[in-house]
């Protein structure tokens, strides 16, 4: 009976009991997207929905040759659950797509899209204009005349790339038919599209899934899609993980996206860290925690947006919103007092309209939070529409009133019965309430002549009496009428705010920049960063660099250097022991590279990086390992790539090249690509080599070059033991130092010992003998008594048994001669 209870709505006791705010925080909703794709001569059109945030994403047409790389790279980011495409298409797109459908392509257990083909015909150019201008956009006002209208559409969607434009017409056919995301809605309702957002990918820089992987960009597990964010999943050590110090999920995201996306766009880059220079002003401290203390007020807009296309508004959304637009408004005020000549700044200052004035002051004026969570329903103010005030003060009014056809009622009981009262309870209606007598035991006791008897519940008895009846035909329907009538107010409400989506996408795009901005800002303050410079030639020059996950681990981090130039060489070949750093100074340049690269500051005292189109590295992980591929393989696949793919401004790491397999194999195959690289001279990408194979120099299998620089990891020989500076320096290692790293690891000294002799024989080329064997003078001392028990034989004895004597003479001493 507890839930009637709640919602009893008595003349005699009101107490709603509060709805928990916490239940309306569903900010984690997974999204699912379902995409569009067309590709004809060389171009491609591309377009996807984001069940998320109801967002319709487009690319506008850009070319995208036979391989396919741009596809394949969005398709990698975005990870759709669906592909659409025409049935009518070329057979360079037909298998491509079948081998993103097929369980051999690595898709990392993710499940592969599910790819549907449409005629062609539902690509028509002309059939996919006419179905975007005739649809119904919530966010245009219903005020606009359909000239208005085309012009607005226009102005955000690429009329002029022809196969975007068929990609969405075939894209909203399928999201009406299909009734993406509202299933289970009825017939009438339809998918809701609340923005069109345009990306671009033609300055990406290329770095492919498995250098995300070795660089630690996202820890190797969660995929890093931007758009299936494994949410309560902790991020391990990753560069994602230590840079996110984002306060709103909107920042999250764009932190990916910018992590997936590093760019070679200088303008836009530049653009980011004039953002983070000024924030690290320390007379801008306190404006940085202004603005991270609003951002955290920014809730789940497009989710709330969402519903209140589909009229499913939850109660707690209004208070959310209003608090969002709120901050918003705080956070433009905040920007209105900043620099404008910092592009985002000003940005913010004009974009974030008044329309969020009037969002807010609509939403304040009509809502009653309070009474909305206590009643659980919409509940409007007072003084917003003057029939419900008018309902709503006769159901007040309702309280004495009862009170009096109660005391009526009593007059008309037993004796026996010492008070009652008239309730209302919604669905249900007026009642007779009555309290429990001792005497009342069992239900026939319940029976009062003239009454109908309903329930029992918390010792109270409810009844239906002619007067109650009366009541509910009277006055039944009023607390019905008032809910009916705030629901239609609802209704009105939400499209007044759909009409202004367009200013609160804007707050959640622009949002996201800053905070994730401002999350880069903490990072380089706590850390001591600095700005990298952006140089036209191709250099990569790093002064006294740290690799920023491992600074963070070590008590005391030795910084490294990096010049990279055609005047100091492109391909640097790194030699040392084991474990002296080699690996995490190849890292570390990718790091700091690829920092620099979507814009953030970068642990190194100076930066400067030239144009780079690309990281490709050959690094070996446990995770690799784990795919069940041989290493050699993967080491072919990953270098194929680099050799296929690298231009003078890409940033190639190679480690442990041909580690799986025997050693000429690999040191012929790492010599032979280095050698084609070295024969590209202006051409050469800059390469981070860091190998075992010493003979590569020793021998001199790469030619006298100025492109080649070798480079070693500074260790000391203190007595039995080295020691690693993990400092780099001009020049070559020599020994391996493994019997040094063995001593440490606590192998016995004569098996050092001897190891040591061993790749000294194998070095020189002489041969390796047991260590068994007796020495040369023992060798012949026991030779000569063989031959003189030979000698003494008498050999016409017919007692003599030469069988015996090899067996007991000759046999056992062979191994001591031989
Ligand atoms: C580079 O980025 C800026 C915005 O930051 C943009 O205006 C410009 O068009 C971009 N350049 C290219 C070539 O895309
Ligand atoms: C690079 O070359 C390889 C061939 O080894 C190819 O498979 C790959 O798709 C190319 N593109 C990229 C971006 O790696
Ligand atoms: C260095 O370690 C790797 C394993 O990580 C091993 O394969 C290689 O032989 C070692 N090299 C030397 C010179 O100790």
């Amino acid at each position: 009976m507890s839930i009637l209870q709640s919602c009893k709505m008595s003349a005699t006791h009101c107490q709603p009991i509060p709805i928990p705010l916490a239940e309306y925080e569903d900010e984690h909703e997974q999204s699912e997207i379902y995409m569009c794709i067309l590709w004809f001569a060389g171009e491609l059109g591309i377009t996807y929905y984001d069940t998320g945030d109801c967002s319709i994403y487009f690319m506008t047409d850009a070319p995208d040759n036979e391989d396919l790389k741009l596809l394949h790279r969005i398709i990698d980011e975005v990870f759709p659950h669906c592909i659409l495409t025409s049935a009518k298409q070329d057979y360079t797109l037909a298998k491509f797509l079948n081998n993103i459908a097929d369980p051999a392509e690595d898709r990392q257990g993710r499940g592969k899209p599910e790819i549907v083909f449409y005629p062609n015909t539902d690509f028509g150019l002309e059939v996919s204009k006419q179905r975007i201008l005739s649809k119904q956009f919530s966010f245009i006002p219903s005020h606009m005349t359909a000239a208005e209208k085309i012009l607005y559409l226009s102005s955000i969607i690429p009329f002029e790339s022809p196969l975007v434009i068929r990609a969405l017409g075939g894209l909203l056919k399928f999201l009406d038919r299909r009734k993406v995301g509202v299933e289970l809605e009825g017939s009438n309702v339809e998918v809701p599209i609340l923005s069109f957002k345009k990306f671009a990918l033609t300055d990406i820089v290329h770095v492919d899934q498995d250098t995300y992987c070795v660089l630690q960009v996202f820890k190797s597990e969660v995929h890093p899609s931007v758009y299936k964010h494994a949410s309560g999943k902790k991020e391990g050590l990753s560069l994602y993980g230590i840079l996110n110090h984002c306060k709103c999920k909107w920042g999250e995201k764009l932190m990916r996206l910018w992590l997936m996306r590093p760019t070679r766009n200088v303008t836009e880059l530049n653009k980011r860290l004039d953002v983070i220079q000024f924030f690290l002003l320390a007379q801008n401290h306190e404006t940085v925690l202004t603005l991270q203390d609003c951002l955290k007020n920014i809730k789940n807009v497009p989710m709330i947006l969402k519903r209140m296309a589909l009229s499913n508004t939850k109660v707690g959304d209004w208070q959310t919103l209003y608090k969002t637009v709120y901050s918003a408004i705080c956070l433009r005020d905040t920007c209105r007092s900043l620099p404008s000549t910092i592009e985002l700044f000003h940005t913010i200052s004009h974009i974030f309209t008044d329309d969020l004035h009037y969002v807010a002051s609509l939403i304040s004026k009509v809502v009653d939070f309070e009474a909305s969570i206590s009643e659980n329903h919409f509940t409007v103010r007072p003084n917003v529409d003057p029939i419900i005030d008018e309902k709503k003060r006769k159901l007040m009014g309702l309280s004495d009133f009862l009170t009096d056809v109660a005391r009526k009622e009593l007059h008309d009981l037993d004796n026996q019965i010492p008070s009652c009262s008239v309730v209302y309870i919604p669905l249900i209606g007026f009642l007779l309430s009555i309290p429990q007598l001792p005497t009342m035991l069992d239900k026939s006791d319940f029976e009062i002549k003239g009454l109908d008897f309903m329930f029992l519940s918390e010792e109270q008895l409810h009844y239906r009496s002619a007067r109650t009846k009366e009541l509910d035909s009277v006055l039944g329907d009023l607390h019905c009428e008032i809910r009916d009538q705030e629901t239609l107010l609802m209704y009105q409400l939400q499209t007044k705010i759909l009409e202004k989506s367009t200013v609160l996408n804007n707050v959640i795009e622009y949002i996201a920049q800053l905070d994730v901005l401002l999350s880069l800002t903490v990072m380089a303050r706590e850390n001591g960063y600095t700005r990298p410079h952006f140089s036209p030639s191709q250099i990569i020059r790093i002064k006294d660099g740290r690799h920023p996950l491992m600074e963070l681990c070590a008590k005391t981090f030795v910084p490294n250097s990096v010049d990279s130039s055609e005047t100091s060489g492109q391909i640097k070949i790194l030699t040392g022991p084991n474990s002296s750093g080699k690996s995490i100074y190849l890292k570390q340049v990718g790091l700091i590279t690829f920092m620099a690269l979507i814009g953030s500051y970068v642990p190194a005292a100076e930066a400067q990086i030239g144009a780079v189109d690309g990281i490709y590295t050959r690094i070996h992980s446990r995770e690799s390992v784990s795919l069940g591929l041989s290493t050699f393989m993967i080491d072919l696949n990953q270098i194929a790539k680099a050799v296929n793919n690298a231009t003078e401004k890409s940033l190639v790491l190679i480690d442990e090249f041909g580690k799986g397999t025997n050693t000429v194999d690999g040191l012929s195959l790492l010599a032979a690509v280095l050698k084609y690289w070295i024969r590209q001279a202006t051409q050469c990408p800059h390469i981070f080599v860091a190998t075992n194979y010493h003979t590569l120099v020793q021998l001199r299998l790469l030619p006298e070059t100025h492109l080649v620089q070798y480079l070693t990891m500074d260790t000391h020989q203190d007595g039995d033991e080295l020691v690693f500076f993990y400092q780099i320096k001009e020049g070559v290692s020599t020994v391996s130092h493994a019997a040094n790293i063995a001593a440490l690891a606590g192998m016995p000294s004569k098996v050092i010992a001897r190891g040591l002799e061993v790749s000294e024989l194998l070095r020189n080329g002489k041969p390796i003998r047991r260590t068994d064997h007796s020495s040369k003078e023992k060798q012949l001392e026991n030779c000569k008594s063989l031959v003189d028990k030979f000698l003494s034989l008498d050999l016409d004895d017919p007692q003599l048994d030469l069988q015996a004597f090899m067996t007991q003479e000759v046999l056992p001493s062979a191994s001591s001669i031989l």
